[in-house]
């Protein structure tokens, strides 16, 4: 579209034209970036201290719902950060509700309890959870740009793939994340990552990767 117009108007605007896209395409790719990195950081808090009792979604299923209910672990997504944070510092007895939630505000630092309110915002929303685990584990080879060129893609041969132009269906790209390259015949660069990420994130991923697809 863009491309289109400019070329009416002479090769000096295409020029600038096309410059000043890059230019935008850019700035917000890296407001966005920007914007989640708290989030980011936000994942790795909640996993390390928050995923036994509220699991991996935040809807209560856990490996402690067994001990509490789900009702109670789930994370309500409409509370303000100031409700999530009274009761993350202080825990749930302080507050007169259940001793079980824990106080964290003397085992976490003022920056991780403000990352993992922000993980908190997005816990139920799978596209964002499948975002975070790329950009935790996939955008080293695959770049922030999801095309296949990362920072560690000079070192390799075959080159990791560009994700947004893949022609592999959904079935395809859960097997070759778990079991890796080398189980479907493709490069053992590609690691596997069954071990690593839990079926949920996987499952998470996956459907992040079939939502940047765009056609050739
Ligand atoms: C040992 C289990 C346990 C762990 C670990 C735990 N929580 Fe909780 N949490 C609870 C329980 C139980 C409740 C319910 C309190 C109530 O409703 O009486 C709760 C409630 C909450 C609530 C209020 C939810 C709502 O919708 O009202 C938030 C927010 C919360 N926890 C965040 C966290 C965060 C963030 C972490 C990690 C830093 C964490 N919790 C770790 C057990 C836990
Ligand atoms: C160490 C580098 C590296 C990392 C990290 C990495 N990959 Fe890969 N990936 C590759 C390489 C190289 C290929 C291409 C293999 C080939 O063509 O033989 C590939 C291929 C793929 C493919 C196949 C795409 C297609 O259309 O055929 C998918 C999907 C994929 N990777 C997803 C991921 C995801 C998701 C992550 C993070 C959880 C990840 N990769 C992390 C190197 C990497």
């Amino acid at each position: 579209m863009r491309r289109n117009s400019a070329w009416s108007l002479g090769l000096g605007c295409l020029f600038l034209s096309v410059s000043l896209s890059l230019y935008a395409a850019d700035a917000t790719v890296d407001a966005r970036q920007a914007a989640l990195k708290p989030v980011l950081r936000g994942g790795i808090v909640y996993k390390a201290y928050c995923v036994v009792c509220h699991g991996e979604i935040g809807d209560g299923v856990s490996r402690a719902t067994q001990l509490y209910t789900v009702e109670q672990l789930r994370i309500r997504a409409n509370l303000t950060r100031d409700e999530y944070e009274v009761i993350i510092r202080r825990g749930g007895e302080a507050i007169g509700r259940s001793p079980y939630m824990p106080p964290w505000q003397e085992e976490l630092s003022t920056e991780q309890l403000d990352d993992v309110i922000s993980y908190l915002a997005i816990v139920n929303q799978q596209n964002t959870r499948g975002r975070v685990v790329y950009q935790t584990n996939c955008i080293l080879c695959h770049g922030v740009n999801h095309d296949g060129k990362g920072r560690a893609a000079v070192l390799y041969t075959p080159k990791p793939s560009d994700l947004i132009h893949s022609d592999k269906n959904e079935a395809y790209r859960r097997s070759i994340v778990s079991l890796g390259g080398k189980a479907m015949g493709r490069s053992p660069v590609m690691p596997p990552w069954g071990l690593q990420l839990t079926n949920q994130e996987i499952d998470d991923v996956v459907q992040y990767l079939g939502t940047i697809l765009e056609p050739r």
